[in-house]
């Protein structure tokens, strides 16, 4: 660092020159800490350098760099690049893995469409190309930005590399004034194989080298590596590209951008799997990885009527190519415990080599995997149980968990055991249960249960959940078994994040946290002090909560006390719910006869009724059991852990801490049909019942599967039966598939 004068004492010369040194060591320094996680100066030293170059520049504003480091105090996010949020969501695709899911696909889209299948339908075939998606925005013809896919809403800025990609046009000509342009970067094997053999170090695969170099803080090393790009789809546009999938990608062409030239229109699902071989026959001759075939409906018109599931259109899917497999050691079996106690078996492998990745860890799935059987008992892989020094054969399909798919016999060690399941939890010492007709061992140890307690958090801070940044997998297992921290409950993640110094101390010096990242991951924390309720709610990592759920869920309530007061007051019904719902009587009622079975009804009545239910337990119940998307076992799973006392003062800690429960975004708020509870009944014949539900949701409605009090509209379609005469007795506004798609504008 060059010997430090008082500002006073610059000339103008000298206070420039040390703002372009300052510029360079503080980006060097961002680039040393943030892309390589390996910090060259401390937290102190740096301090010192954004000190003196915000003196500098307050001396002599003229001379402020325009990339100057001030400005990126603060804005730039835990990674270095500055966030770009998607208007319109970034997602990724359903899988298809074998040609039966080809056909699936085919006849659940004709079902949700209500198209007969003798009915014309088109789709478009392309490669995946294995890179990573971005996100090109261009107004007026003009590049503005270029973001990476992120968590799908939010991705990371990374223009300035884009720009340095030949294959990514600066400016269009004859294009919509806006468009985003949306493909993916990767590398080829020829650029590949050269940045290895003479680059700073060994990529592990080209999808890897082109992540690496596309997520350079500096620009110049992007240039350096050689990308490519591929065009296959767009964000927002200010005008329709066209008609269909195949001429909008023309279009795309049209304005300098590749598409990929293996591109193809298909008449029918044996259209699409004979395109899907030839692909695969071309697949080593093409110089550039790709994992598979998308398929796509071709008309825009059913793409938008099809819409889309929680992250994956309905209108397209990834057919991937078949797994890779290879044979190695099985050197030891473990048990990892999980979130909601299941005890899951994980193979430990002398690492193999598998099709590129290098594996060695593969899941066992359960007991009876293990011992050759399935989970009605029939034998599997012959009956071949699988024992630690087995020859195992692995089997790695996409960016699922690798398994172990077979087993050597012949090269079995003599003295080998068969391997016995754990009947204790090997973190907690509780008994861990196998329950009948339940395929995994569980915990029982809830709370007091180390491993469990720290899936949860893991789970609680994860991505879709509170998503903290600086707080991930690692530094929860570290925070946990720090007796200082004592992070042993979500709550205790925003304690430690009020601001005061003694907190900032605890974590400073803590392995790979200084000032300044200590600072950071608090100002995080502190972030999510206001959280969306459905993200609270999968937050919890209550078992059969999913996202999906948790958003239902969140729409139906709409508030936390709304939602815990139902699940309060439904909480005896739900022990009656089990109990009538036992596993023996569901498996008596099946192989009864007729007579049986109404007694058996009689049986699940007499639970339901006595002794009598407090007032408003059954309303309550039925009210959450009749949320669409909502079932009995979800309902029983969210009102028991609910209602355990340890996990209910965990929770009312957390929502102590929190400052704001945003409810979900109100969709569609101008819409005649916003907050309206609804339920189809009947055979709709203009479009399908998932069609129908999706579009009344997108609308701002809350479709329910069963007609209460707290139903606005029943629509009644053909042959509608007891629903209609049910809501007819309560008043219920009914009307026919006509006057509400009058009613929703067509
Ligand atoms: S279409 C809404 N087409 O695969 C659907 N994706 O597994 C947008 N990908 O995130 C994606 N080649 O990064 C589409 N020809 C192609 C693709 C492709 C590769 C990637 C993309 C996506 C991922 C999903």
């Amino acid at each position: 660092m060059p010997q430090e004068r008082p500002v006073e004492d610059l000339t103008e010369a000298d206070a420039k020159a040390e703002l372009d040194r300052l510029a360079k060591a503080i980006a060097a320094a961002d680039q040393a800490y943030h892309q390589n996680d390996a910090p060259d100066i401390t937290d102190a030293e740096y301090d010192a350098l954004k000190r003196r170059n915000r003196a500098i520049e307050s001396r002599f504003p003229e001379l402020k760099r325009d990339d100057s480091p001030s400005d990126s105090v603060g804005a730039a996010p835990a990674d270095g690049f500055g966030k770009i949020r998607h208007e319109i969501r970034m997602l990724s695709l359903g899988n298809a893995f074998d040609d039966s899911d080809v056909t699936d696909f085919d006849a659940r889209i004709r079902r949700y469409l209500g198209l007969p299948g003798d009915a014309p339908l088109t789709y478009t075939a392309e490669p995946k190309i294995d890179g990573l998606s971005l996100s090109l925005r261009y107004e007026a013809g003009v590049l503005v930005y270029a973001a990476t896919r992120g968590d799908g809403e939010t991705g990371e800025d990374v223009t300035a590399n884009a720009r340095t990609i030949a294959q990514i046009p600066q400016k269009l000509t004859g294009a919509p004034a806006v468009l985003e342009v949306r493909g993916e970067v990767y590398m080829t094997h020829a650029a590949f194989a050269d940045l290895n053999a003479n680059g700073p170090r060994t990529f592990a695969n080209p999808r890897n080298a082109a992540a690496g170099s596309l997520r350079q803080l500096d620009a110049e090393i992007t240039r350096a590596r050689p990308l490519s790009f591929f065009a296959y789809a767009w964000g927002v546009v200010s005008e329709p590209l066209a008609a269909t999938q195949f001429e909008a990608l023309e279009r795309l062409a049209s304005f300098g951008f590749s598409v990929n030239p293996l591109t193809r229109l298909c008449l029918s699902p044996a259209d699409l799997l004979t395109h899907y071989r030839r692909i695969e026959g071309d697949r080593p001759d093409l110089g550039y990885d790709i994992d598979g075939v998308v398929y796509k409906v071709n008309d825009l018109a059913l793409q938008a009527r099809l819409g889309f599931r929680a992250t994956t259109p309905r209108w397209a899917i990834a057919h991937k190519f078949p797994a890779e497999t290879a044979w190695t050691r099985l050197e030891a079996i473990d048990i990892q415990v999980g979130r909601t106690g299941a005890l899951s078996p994980v193979a430990r492998l002398a690492p193999v080599n598998v099709g590129g990745v290098l594996v060695s860890n593969a899941t066992l799935h359960n007991e009876d995997y293990i011992a050759g059987r399935d989970s009605q008992g029939e034998p599997i892989r012959g009956g071949r149980d699988i024992r630690v020094g087995d020859w195992v054969q692995v089997y790695r399909a996409g960016d699922v968990i690798p398994k172990i798919a077979d087993v050597d016999l012949t090269r079995r060690p003599a003295d080998s055991t068969p391997y016995v399941f754990e009947t204790t939890c090997p973190q907690c010492g509780s008994a861990a249960v196998r329950e009948p007709g339940d395929s995994t061992h569980r915990c029982t140890g809830g709370l007091i249960c180390p491993a469990q307690a720290v899936e949860k958090l893991k789970h609680f801070v994860s991505r879709n959940a509170f998503d903290i940044d600086g707080l991930g997998a690692k530094q929860i297992e570290m925070f946990f078994a720090d007796d200082v921290l004592s992070i042993r409950e979500p709550a205790d993640i925003f304690t430690l994040a009020r601001r005061d110094s003694s907190n900032l101390g605890k974590l400073k010096n803590r392995d790979g946290f200084g000032e300044r990242s200590a600072t950071k991951l608090f100002a995080a924390i502190e972030e999510r002090r206001t959280i969306p309720l459905a993200r609270l709610l999968f937050g919890l990592g209550i078992r059969h909560l999913g996202e999906v759920a948790a958003a239902d869920l969140a729409r139906h309530f709409g508030s936390w006390d709304a939602l815990i007061s139902t699940v309060d007051r439904a909480s005896p019904a739900a022990e009656r719910a089990v109990a009538a719902d036992s596993a023996e009587l569901v498996e008596r009622a099946r192989a009864a006869d007729e007579g049986r079975r109404a007694e058996l009804k009689k049986t699940r009545d007499a639970i339901w009724d006595d002794p009598p239910l407090p007032d408003g337990a059954r309303t309550a119940w039925d009210d959450l059991i009749g949320i669409e998307g909502v079932g009995s076992v979800l309902a029983v799973s969210l009102v028991t852990t609910l209602s355990q006392p340890g996990e209910r003062r965990s929770i009312n800690r957390l929502i102590a801490e929190l400052t704001e429960i945003q409810p979900p975004e109100a969709r569609a708020t101008q819409s005649p049909v916003a907050g309206k509870t609804v339920v189809f009944t009947g055979t709709l014949t203009r479009m399908t019942r998932a069609e129908a539900k999706a579009r009344a949701e997108a609308l701002g409605a809350k479709v329910a599967g069963s007609v209460s009090a707290k139903t606005d509209i029943l629509v009644a379609g053909e042959a509608a039966g007891s629903k209609a005469t049910k809501a007819e007795a309560l008043g219920i506004t009914v009307m026919d598939e006509d006057a509400w798609l009058a009613l929703i504008g067509g």
